[in-house]
């Protein structure tokens, strides 16, 4: 049995934190949902931290599909979250729902998530309308950041009550819970205290509900991580020190010993 949405808001009245990584195949799935990670996101960071692409705006449904199938196929009790990429829902309500339906039917997610405030509400009541739960994503939206103006903290000042505004219109619209990225830590304890839903937080403080982060920034992967992520290891340094030990042993011929060896 996978995690459910209802599992998290007793989390929540709980006062359990808990947390999310994003995934983007079945092997690291696996093993992030063998070390209990309640939630895993296929989120359209793919673009950068996977495709090779230099932010999140190219990512397609079609990539984002496949992904998710793979992250559901490698997992077994963690709920997985599909990101609607740029494109796949900006236009209305219709457009959203055909991009859930996809994401439900050919990558069987339990639930998806989308950037936005008040004015994606339409999309967001079609998407629960149909049985599909959403998640919201609020703060620095990385789809946006162009508007933006770049990868800067959003919602300071008098701009946290926009934020707080959206928060709410998300929250009525039936999300179950909401991503803020990249905003003061005290705007989100604000939010998070209002709000019955879980917050989870990605450059947001300490006090939300939940936090988030890029699985290749936690393991040390990613070449120029945020300063709000953290390496729990230095995994470019274990790649390429294997790499370079196997290689070398190719080259001096101790690869393949006998174990690797048949007759
Ligand atoms: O795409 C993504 O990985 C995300 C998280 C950073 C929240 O949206």
């Amino acid at each position: 049995m996978r995690v459910t949405t209802s599992d998290l808001a007793a989390r929540k009245k709980r006062g359990e934190k808990w947390a999310m990584l994003t995934a983007y195949d079945s092997m690291v799935a696996n093993i992030l949902d063998g070390a209990a990670i309640p939630v895993l996101l296929v989120g359209d960071s793919a673009g950068n931290n996977f495709l090779g692409e230099e932010n999140t705006i190219p990512v397609t449904v079609d990539e984002l599909i496949s992904l998710s199938r793979a992250v559901v196929r490698g997992s077994q009790s963690a709920m997985v979250v599909a990101d609607f990429p740029f494109g796949s829902y900006e236009s209305g309500p219709e457009l959203a729902l055909a991009t859930g339906i996809r994401f439900f039917k050919e990558a069987k997610v339990q639930a998806v998530k989308l950037e936005g405030g008040a004015k994606v509400v339409p999309q967001i009541q079609a998407l629960i309308a149909a049985g599909i739960p959403v998640m919201g994503h609020l703060g620095l939206t990385p789809q946006s950041v162009h508007a933006l103006g770049g990868f800067k903290v959003q919602g300071r000042g008098a701009d946290g009550e926009r934020i707080k505004a959206d928060a709410r219109a998300l929250a009525a619209a039936g999300v179950f819970a909401i991503v803020l990225e990249l905003v003061p830590a005290e705007l989100a304890a604000e939010i998070t205290a209002e709000l019955s839903i879980p917050i989870i937080g990605i450059g947001a403080g300490k006090d939300t509900d939940a936090q988030v982060l890029v699985w290749t920034d936690l393991m040390g992967l990613t070449v120029g991580a945020p300063k709000f992520s953290k390496a729990y290891l230095d995994g470019r340094a274990l790649i390429t020190e294997a790499a370079k030990r196997w290689a070398k042993d190719v080259t001096s011929g101790e690869f393949p010993g006998a174990d690797q060896t048949f007759h």
